[in-house]
C-alpha cells in the first residue's frame, strides 16, 4: 500500500558538484550544489539552480561572467566540499581556507579547481527563475579529466572517481554503488 509523504525534492542518484566562477575583481568563487542536471545532447549542456533569494556569491559571480566550471568531487574531499556549501565566499576566502589551488580553465574564463579530478567548462546560454532558485543551463564547451579516472578507452568513469553523492531528503553524502550493466541493452529481452 502507497501512503503520502511530505513534498520535498528529490532525485537519485544525484551528484553533489561545485561549480566556480570569477567575481568582477577576478577572485574565484565556488560552492556546493545538489540541484544540477544533463539537459542536452546537442549541444552537450547541464543545469544548475541556485537560490535567488538568499545572495549566493558564486550566482552573482556566473550572472557577471556568464561563464562557470562544474566539478564532480571525489569521495575523499567530502570535508572540503561540505564546506564549501556551508559558508559563502562574501565571509571567507573559501578555497584558500580548505587548501585548493585554481587556475583559469582552457576555453572559459572561470577558475578550475586542481584538486577535482572532472571539470566541465561551460558557457552560459540560458537562465530562467524558477520558485526560489535561478536556474542556469551551461554549454559544455570542454571537459578535462584526470587520466586516472579514465578508462581504457579514454572515456570518465565515475566509479574510479569515487564521485561523491549527495541525498536532499536525509541530507546526508554517499559513495556512489557498483556499475550493474550497460544500458541500452537488459530492456531488449521485452523486445522479442
Ligand atoms: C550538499 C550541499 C548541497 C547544496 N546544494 C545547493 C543547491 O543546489 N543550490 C543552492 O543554491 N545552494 C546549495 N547549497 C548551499 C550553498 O552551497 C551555500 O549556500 C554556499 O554557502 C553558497 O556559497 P557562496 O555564497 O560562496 O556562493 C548546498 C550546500 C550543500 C552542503
Amino acid at each position: 500500500m502507497k501512503v503520502n509523504v511530505k513534498k520535498h525534492t528529490m532525485m537519485y542518484p544525484a551528484p553533489a558538484v561545485v561549480v566556480s566562477a570569477y567575481d568582477e575583481d577576478g577572485n574565484a568563487d565556488a560552492c556546493t550544489l545538489a540541484f544540477a542536471a544533463m539537459c542536452s545532447h546537442h549541444p552537450p549542456a547541464v543545469m544548475i539552480a541556485i537560490n535567488s533569494t538568499l545572495k549566493r556569491k558564486t550566482l552573482k559571480s556566473i550572472l557577471h561572467s556568464n561563464e562557470f566550471c562544474l566539478a564532480f568531487p571525489s569521495v575523499e574531499h567530502m570535508a572540503e566540499v561540505d564546506y564549501l556549501g556551508i559558508e559563502s565566499g562574501y565571509n571567507d576566502d573559501k578555497l584558500a581556507k580548505v587548501n585548493f589551488h585554481h587556475h583559469k580553465a582552457l576555453n572559459v574564463n572561470a577558475p578550475v579547481i586542481e584538486e577535482f579530478k572532472v571539470s566541465l567548462e561551460c558557457k552560459v546560454m540560458h537562465i530562467a527563475e524558477v520558485g526560489s532558485h535561478t536556474q542556469v543551463t551551461g554549454e559544455i564547451v570542454n571537459v578535462q579529466a584526470e587520466e586516472s579516472v579514465l578508462n581504457g578507452r579514454d572515456k570518465i568513469d565515475f566509479e574510479l572517481l569515487d564521485a561523491l553523492a549527495y541525498d536532499d531528503i536525509s541530507h546526508s553524502y554517499y559513495k556512489t554503488g557498483d556499475r550493474l550493466s550497460s544500458a541500452f541493452k537488459p530492456g531488449l529481452e521485452f523486445r522479442k
